[in-house]
């Protein structure tokens, strides 16, 4: 369970549609920080609703639980039109593709998430689709087959991706707009729990949402899941206000750590410092010492060590910095103390 709390990643836990469908931000003016980004689209947006046309296809990339899917939500709404979902690995036949495009609307939005993931005839097709919204449809088959290229209606593709660098040139550069979602600060986390508390009559004190904000490694999705834990806490022990003490005391039931890591964070620091010396090791040595695949490592848990300072990565691998070495000393120190 603790895993799951911690992880970035959508799990079935959050599958629960309500409490999903609460919070999540539907006006751009509801979707908190990422101020850039959002300032960018406010243009773009108005530009092509005084034109009467459709908006440029745009690429959001960052990491898991970051906001990509609500703000391809968020832009359609904006733009007053429907948004149409599908991901990369369920397009698996040019028919599936065709039929979502020739039933799209003028200007409506249509979501691919991991478009990372897409075959490479279906992102073929895409090509035209997106460049002068036409399709080529093959009729018959061998020497009599012909090629008939209809049109289509003037779309916005919104693609997300995880892993802008697994996709290939020729469908990056038909964004129009590319556009990175990074890791919030605690003070936009603070705002997104506030907003999130209110929304499900929770009152949180201003001190214990900055205790929640620094263990959600940034992510507004952990920090949505670790909110109901304090509810459910503050509730059992009928606490009317989430307080620093009843959050603390929740965290600690949890078994999550203050700095919003879990167990494979940690292995992964101890595995560089113990086994590895600390550094530098390669990517692939690490996956296998820790019998987790690269990808994993990659785009879930390096890059918010990373950006906390915790692992640099070189040219030649993976290396712990000192805040690592200080952390899993504090950490043993603690495991031992818990022993006595
Ligand atoms: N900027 C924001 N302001 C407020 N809440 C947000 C914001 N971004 C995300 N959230 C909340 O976090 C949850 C997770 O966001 P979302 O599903 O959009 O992430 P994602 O980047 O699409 O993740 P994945 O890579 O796993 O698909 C949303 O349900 C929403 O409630
Ligand atoms: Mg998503």
């Amino acid at each position: 369970m603790k895993k799951e709390i911690l992880s970035p990643q959508k799990t079935e836990y959050d599958a629960e549609v309500p409490y999903e469908r609460d919070v999540r931000p539907r006006r751009l003016d509801e979707y908190i920080g990422q101020e850039k980004v959002k300032n960018g689209l406010k243009i773009f947006i108005e530009a092509a609703k005084t034109r009467g046309e459709s908006l440029d296809h745009i690429l959001l990339y960052g990491p898991p639980g970051v906001g990509k899917t609500t703000l391809a939500y968020v832009i359609a709404h904006e733009l007053n039109v429907n948004i149409k979902i599908t991901s990369g690995p369920i397009l698996e036949k040019i028919g599936d593709l065709a039929a979502i495009l020739t039933n799209l609307e003028e200007r409506e939005v249509l979501f691919i998430d991991e478009i990372h993931r897409l075959n490479r005839s279906i992102e073929e097709m895409l090509y035209p689709a997106l460049e002068e919204y036409k399709l080529d449809i093959l009729i018959g088959q061998g020497p009599g087959a012909k090629i008939l290229r209809i049109d289509i209606p003037r779309f916005t593709l919104i693609g997300a991706t995880t892993r802008a660098g697994l996709l290939t040139s020729p469908l990056r550069n038909r964004f129009g707009v590319t556009t990175r979602l990074d890791y919030y600060n605690d003070q936009e986390i603070v705002r997104i729990i506030e907003r999130s508390a209110t929304i499900l009559g929770l009152e949180i004190e201003a001190g214990a949402a900055m205790e929640v904000a620094r263990r959600t490694r940034g992510t507004p999705r952990i920090a949505n899941r670790l909110l109901r834990r304090i509810r459910d806490y503050a509730q059992v022990k009928s606490q009317k206000i989430a307080d620093v003490p009843c959050v603390v005391e929740a965290f600690n039931i949890l078994d999550v750590d203050e700095n919003g890591f879990d167990s494979m964070d940690r292995r992964l620091l101890d595995t560089i410092i113990d086994k590895f010396g600390g550094g530098p090791v390669g990517i692939e040595s690490l996956a296998t010492s820790l019998s987790e695949d690269k990808e994993t490592l990659e785009d879930v848990y390096e890059p918010y060590l990373i950006q906390k300072g915790y692992i640099h990565r070189t040219t030649r691998g993976r290396m712990a910095t000192s805040l690592a070495y200080e952390y899993l000393k504090k950490n043993q120190k603690l495991g031992e103390d818990t022993l006595f």
